[in-house]
């Protein structure tokens, strides 16, 4: 079992269209999961309401310093946890990095989205020296074949790995919030994106 969690500072970066694909996925594996929205703007559980019926959600509306708290009763009943995090650093931020398994930075191949990076990058160098860090990747969203050379030797000082797959802009990702399916090949990324260690 393995509780995931799609975390940045910034708006915008795809947390919540990825956490949504990420949770159609597994579904469509036949592995069903909890989405739990800690994002108080509310977007995976407005989605979850609307199209997402079938799904276990759990949605908090407000900064929960106590997320690591939550993710162990989570964890008896569910095998698989995606978390949508909030566009900010909170109480919360730590507490979700400290209660999951694996923490996905969705970040747009533009520079703001990397220099936003540093401060969840030293939440997760602190909680490596507590020994209390999840598995963490930066993986690239909305990719259109943009350079990420120069974007990744600017991220090389904070020590948060790279997912090597992109994930490319799509018109299926994009649709997801009007209710879309997920196609096959994103679902398959989400599942290889899922498959980082830090689960079972
Ligand atoms: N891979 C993608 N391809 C196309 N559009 C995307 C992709 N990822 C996110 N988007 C779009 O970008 C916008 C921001 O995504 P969202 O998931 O809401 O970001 P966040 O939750 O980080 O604020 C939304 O309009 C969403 O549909
Ligand atoms: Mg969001």
């Amino acid at each position: 079992m393995a509780v995931t969690a799609f975390l940045h500072q910034k708006g915008g970066t795809g947390k919540s269209t990825l956490a949504i694909a990420a949770a159609l996925a597994l579904q469509e594996k036949g592995e069903p999961a909890l989405l739990v929205d800690a994002d108080p703007q509310g977007t995976a559980s407005e989605w979850a309401n609307r199209f997402g019926k079938r799904f276990g959600v759990e949605s908090l509306h407000h900064i929960q310093p106590t997320l690591a708290t939550l993710a162990e009763s989570w964890r008896e009943e569910w095998r698989h946890v995606i978390v949508d995090g909030p566009p900010s650093l909170s109480l919360m931020t730590e507490s979700i990095l400290v209660g999951v398994d694996r923490v996905i930075v969705p970040v747009r191949p533009s520079l703001p989205d990397i220099w936003a990076l540093p401060w969840l990058a030293a939440i997760v160098r602190k909680l490596r020296r507590e020994g209390r860090a999840p598995a963490a990747a930066v993986a690239f969203n909305m990719y259109r074949g943009e350079p990420l050379e120069p974007l990744i030797a600017e991220m090389k000082q904070w020590g948060l790995p790279v997912w090597p797959e992109p994930i490319p802009a799509s018109d299926e990702l994009a649709a997801l919030f009007a209710g879309a399916a997920l196609d096959g090949a994103s679902a398959q990324r989400m599942l290889r994106l899922l498959e980082m260690p830090g689960g079972e």
